[in-house]
C-alpha cells in the first residue's frame, strides 16, 4: 500500500515536472496587408505585417514554440516561410508550395514550430508569387537558454540589418515580366531595414555590439562594411565561427552573419555600407549611421571603399569562415555529423544550374528540368498516397550533357532517411548562385573555380567546415556540401535568387523511411489547408 501510493506520487511528480520543464510558447497574431511604402522616396505598394515593413522581428530563445497567425488580407494566396529554420521532424510547418497548400485570400492559418536546437541569426519571408519584392520579410534572431554559453563576451546591445536589393516596381508587374518569359530589369536600389540611407543604430564608446546581418534581398550579392570599424565575424546561419577580423564582409542572398563590432574610434557619427557585388560597373549602394552617443554630427566624408566585380577576393574570404570545433554552443545536441570528414557519403549528387528557353520562355533548370510546383502539394500527396502528383528521382543525380534539351517537370529526389549525401552545386554560368537547403543545415567543404571532378575531394576541407543553409557558387565554379539527412519530410532546395527559383531553378528532397512514428516525423496538423487532388479530403 505504502509502495503503490509512493509509485503514485512519483508518477504525480514526473507529469508534474514535464509540465513545469515545457519549453516557452509566444503567440502571434500577424495581419497581412498591403500598404503605401516609400522605401526610394517614391510611393510605392508594400505587402506589411501588422502594418510593418519590414514584418516584424521574433526574439525566440533556443527550443521556444511559436505559434504565428498568420491572417492574409492580400488580393492574392500568401504563404511564409522560416528561413534556416530546422522544422524537425515536421516539413508541414516549413511554408513553402512543395509541403503547404498557399492561404487563401480572406482567411488565415496558423504556423506552430520549435525553434530546436538552433541559436543564431535567421529570417522569414513570404515563399508565394514573388511577394517578397514587396515586402512581408523580417528577421527572426535566436538567443541561447540562460545554461548554454556562448563563445564570446556577452555583448553591450545588438542591432538586425536586413539588406537587400529593391525595386519601385510593383511586384505584380515584376511577376508578369516572368510569366512572359522576361528577365528582371537591374534593381533600383539597395535597403538597410527597408531604407536607403537613414537607418541609425546608436551605441557608447568603449562598448561591444553584435551586428546581425541578413541578405533579404531578390538577387544581389552585397559587402557590408562599417567605416573605421572592424567587423569580428562569431557566426553564420546558427554556426560559431573562428572569430577572425574583416574589414568587410560579402552576405549572399539568403545568407545571415553576425559580427562583433567595438566602438572603439573617437565620438563620431560613422557610414555603415552595403554596396552590391557582382554587379558590373553599376554599383548600388545603401547607408545607415552608426551613432556614438555624445555625438551630434551626421557621418560623413568619403564612404568606404568595398570590392565590387572582384571574385577572387570573395572566395578568398568564404575559404577564410571555419567553425570553431571547440565551441558547440550553436549546436547543444549534435547529431552525430559533427565529424563530417569521417563519414562516408552514401551518395553524390552533382547539380547543374541552367538558363532555358522552353517554348520561347525564358525558364531556369536544375540538371535541365525545370521545377514546376504541382497544386497538390507534394507534402500532402505523399501523406495521402495521391498518385500523379510526382514521382521519385524524376531529376538525374547528375547533369545530363549540355546538349539535352530542358523541360518542365517536377522535381524530387528520394532520400532514405539519414543517409549521409555529398551534393555538388555546379555553375557553369557567368552569374553569381545561392542555393538554400530547408530542413537540415549542411558542411560547406569546398569552393573551387572550374568544373567539379571526383578528384576534386582532395581539395575540400573535411576538419573544420562551416554548417550552414545556404551556400553561394560562384561565376563557372562549384561549391561543394556534405549534409546528414537526418530530418524526415519533403524539403525544399532552392536558388535563393527569386527570379530563378521562380522560374524552377528548385528542387524537393523527399527524406523518408518506412516506419510510422511520431519519433521520426509529426502527423499532419490538424488545421492543415488541402489544395489539388487533395481538395476533398478536406
Ligand atoms: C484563424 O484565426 C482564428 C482567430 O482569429 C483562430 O481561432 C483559428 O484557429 C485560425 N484558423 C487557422 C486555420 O489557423
Ligand atoms: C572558440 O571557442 C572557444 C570556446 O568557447 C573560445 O574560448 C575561443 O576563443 C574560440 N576561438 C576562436 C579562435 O574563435
Ligand atoms: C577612417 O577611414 C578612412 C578611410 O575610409 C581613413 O582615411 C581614416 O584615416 C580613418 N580614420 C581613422 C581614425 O582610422
Amino acid at each position: 500500500m505504502k509502495i503503490s501510493l509512493a509509485l503514485a506520487f512519483l508518477g504525480i511528480f514526473g507529469a508534474l515536472s514535464v509540465v513545469v520543464a515545457e519549453d516557452r510558447y509566444q503567440y502571434f497574431t500577424w495581419v497581412v496587408t498591403y500598404g503605401t511604402i516609400y522605401p526610394l522616396g517614391v510611393p510605392q505598394q508594400g505587402i506589411l505585417i501588422n502594418g510593418q515593413f519590414p514584418g516584424p522581428r521574433i526574439d525566440g530563445i533556443t527550443n521556444d514554440n511559436i505559434v504565428v497567425n498568420v491572417i492574409n488580407k492580400l488580393d492574392e494566396k500568401f504563404l511564409i516561410t522560416w528561413n534556416g529554420i530546422k522544422q524537425r521532424r515536421t516539413s508541414w510547418q516549413d511554408g513553402v508550395l512543395g509541403t503547404n497548400c498557399p492561404i487563401p485570400p480572406k482567411s488565415n492559418w496558423t504556423y506552430k514550430f520549435q525553434l530546436k536546437d538552433q541559436i543564431g541569426t535567421y529570417t522569414y519571408f513570404p515563399s508565394t508569387k514573388l511577394h517578397r519584392a514587396a515586402g512581408a520579410f523580417g528577421a527572426l534572431n535566436i538567443a541561447q537558454r540562460s545554461v548554454i554559453d556562448i563563445p564570446y563576451p556577452a555583448p553591450d546591445g545588438e542591432f538586425t540589418l536586413l539588406v537587400g536589393d529593391w525595386y519601385k516596381t510593383n511586384h505584380k508587374v515584376l511577376r508578369r515580366l516572368l510569366d512572359y518569359g522576361k528577365k528582371l530589369p537591374p534593381p533600383d536600389g539597395l535597403l538597410i531595414n527597408g531604407q536607403r540611407d537613414s537607418a541609425v543604430f546608436p551605441g557608447q564608446a568603449g562598448k561591444t555590439y553584435k551586428f546581425r546581418v541578413s541578405n533579404v534581398g531578390l538577387s544581389t550579392s552585397i559587402n557590408f562594411r562599417i567605416k573605421n570599424h572592424s567587423l569580428k565575424l562569431i557566426e553564420v546561419e546558427g554556426a560559431h565561427t573562428l572569430q577572425d577580423t574583416y574589414e568587410s564582409f560579402d552576405v549572399h542572398v539568403g545568407q545571415s552573419v553576425a559580427f562583433l563590432v567595438t566602438l572603439n574610434q573617437p565620438v563620431n557619427a560613422y557610414y555603415i555600407v552595403a554596396s552590391s557585388r557582382f554587379t558590373g560597373t553599376t554599383v548600388l549602394t545603401a547607408t545607415a549611421t552608426l551613432q556614438y552617443a555624445g555625438s551630434g554630427s551626421k557621418a560623413s566624408g568619403p564612404l568606404p571603399i568595398g570590392p565590387t566585380t572582384d571574385v577572387d577576393w570573395s572566395l578568398k574570404q568564404a575559404k577564410s569562415i571555419r567553425l570553431n570545433l571547440t565551441a558547440n554552443a550553436a549546436r547543444p545536441n549534435p547529431q552525430g555529423s559533427f565529424h563530417y570528414g569521417t563519414i562516408p557519403a552514401v551518395r553524390t549528387l552533382v547539380l547543374a544550374n541552367s538558363e532555358e528557353r522552353i517554348g520561347g520562355k525564358l525558364r531556369y533548370a536544375v540538371n535541365k528540368i525545370s521545377h514546376m510546383n504541382p497544386l497538390t502539394a507534394l507534402k500532402l500527396a505523399d501523406w495521402f498516397n495521391i498518385p500523379k502528383v510526382f514521382s521519385l528521382n524524376s531529376i538525374p543525380d547528375v547533369p545530363p550533357p549540355a546538349s539535352t534539351p530542358a523541360k518542365l517537370g517536377t522535381s524530387v529526389f528520394g532520400i532514405t532517411l539519414h543517409d549521409f549525401v555529398e551534393i555538388i552545386f555546379q555553375n557553369n554560368e557567368d552569374t553569381i548562385q545561392s542555393w538554400h537547403m530547408d530542413g537540415s543545415s549542411f558542411y560547406v567543404v569546398g569552393y573551387e573555380y572550374g568544373v567539379w571532378k571526383p578528384d576534386s575531394r582532395k581539395t575540400y576541407n573535411l576538419a573544420d567546415g562551416v554548417p550552414r543553409y545556404t551556400v553561394q557558387v560562384y561565376p563557372k565554379s562549384w561549391s561543394a556540401i556534405l549534409v546528414s539527412l537526418d530530418n524526415k519530410g519533403m524539403w525544399n532546395l532552392r536558388s535563393a535568387i527569386l527570379p530563378r527559383q521562380y522560374l524552377g531553378q528548385e528542387l524537393y528532397l523527399r527524406v523518408w523511411n518506412n516506419e510510422k512514428s511520431l519519433y521520426t516525423e509529426a502527423n499532419i496538423p490538424d488545421n492543415a489547408l488541402f489544395c489539388g487532388f487533395a481538395k476533398h479530403l478536406h
